[in-house]
């Protein structure tokens, strides 16, 4: 079967569906994005992803390409016809197509929008899990408005490189401090000996991540407690446990954080405990 994209307005066969070469999303990765989770064919947390999609456009004082109910029914529309049960829903809005200049184009330049969706596999999702992932940590090189889910992602890119061939599937940034900031496409928590949840505050140097968000949720459900503080590359290797946060991997346990084991090397009974908890406080519409 073969994929289709929404463009502009269009669904069209993926052979057919492009962009103008001097889109601003092409030309400056000027525009944001987002990505849900689809679960059983429905969008999970939409809302929330809606409000941050409307915050990062705001933060860059690019318009809503179309209003929010139009945009839910895209959404749904794109997922319906790529026959996506579980799998992710990918969404990016961009500053529109101008002569290549660096300031924004003249107003009214209409936004550019494009929706994908594709199917991912809940059992090899089950696996991973499992069996837990290796992270690296890098430094943070990355700009400071981490809050605005921006397609500009090259360090973010570079440092998920840098974790694949190390044999790890994830990055953590490392800041000048020495504190974990975040993932390079997840947010980062560890679970201290003394079962204490440990994950930075949204306010410094993260993106605001609705797994996260929810997941507090389930951690107060769960009766346990948080402590929302950055902490040090030096207290996730101590750290009991460790996992990651995310709309494409949930929560998912984090067994060795640059080549040494986190706890006994196997994922955690909290991690998981929290992975199979989650869709329960999530928002299934
Ligand atoms: N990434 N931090 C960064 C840098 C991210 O890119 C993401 C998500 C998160 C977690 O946010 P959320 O829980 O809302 O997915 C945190 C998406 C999945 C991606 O780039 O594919």
């Amino acid at each position: 079967m073969s994929r289709i994209a929404y463009v502009n307005g269009r669904y069209l066969p993926f052979a057919q569906a492009t962009v103008h070469v001097e889109d601003r999303g092409y030309q400056f990765s000027d525009g944001v994005y987002e990505v849900c989770e689809v679960r059983g064919g429905r969008l999970v947390d939409e809302p929330l992803h809606m409000r941050r999609l409307q915050r990062s456009l705001g933060e860059l004082k690019i318009a809503m390409p179309m209003s929010l109910p139009a945009l839910r029914v895209v959404l749904r529309e794109t997922v319906r016809r790529n026959r996506v049960r579980d799998g992710l829903v990918y969404l990016q809005v961009s500053r529109g197509v101008a002569r290549r200049d660096h300031p924004f184009p003249p107003p009214g330049t209409p936004p550019s929008i494009v929706v994908t969706a594709r199917s991912a596999d809940p059992s090899a999702a089950e696996r991973t899990a499992a069996a837990g992932i290796a992270v690296i940590t890098v430094p943070e090189n990355r700009w400071e408005r981490v809050d605005i889910k921006a397609i500009a992602l090259l360090p973010n890119v570079l440092a998920k490189q840098a974790a694949k061939e190390q044999g790890a599937k994830e990055a953590w940034f490392v800041d000048p401090d020495g504190y974990v900031t975040e993932g390079s496409s997840s947010n980062a928590w560890i679970i201290s000996r003394d079962g204490k949840v440990i994950t930075r505050p949204a306010e410094q140097g993260i993106l605001r991540g609705i797994t996260r968000s929810v997941l507090l949720n389930v951690l107060r459900a769960q009766g346990l407690e948080l402590d929302e503080r950055p902490f040090t590359r030096e207290e996730a290797y101590a750290a009991r446990e460790a996992f990651v946060t995310s709309a494409s991997q949930i929560v998912m346990p984090v067994v060795r954080i640059d080549g040494r084991p986190v706890g006994n090397g196997a994922p955690g009974m909290v991690a998981t405990a929290l992975r199979e908890d989650f869709h329960r406080h999530s928002e299934l519409i």
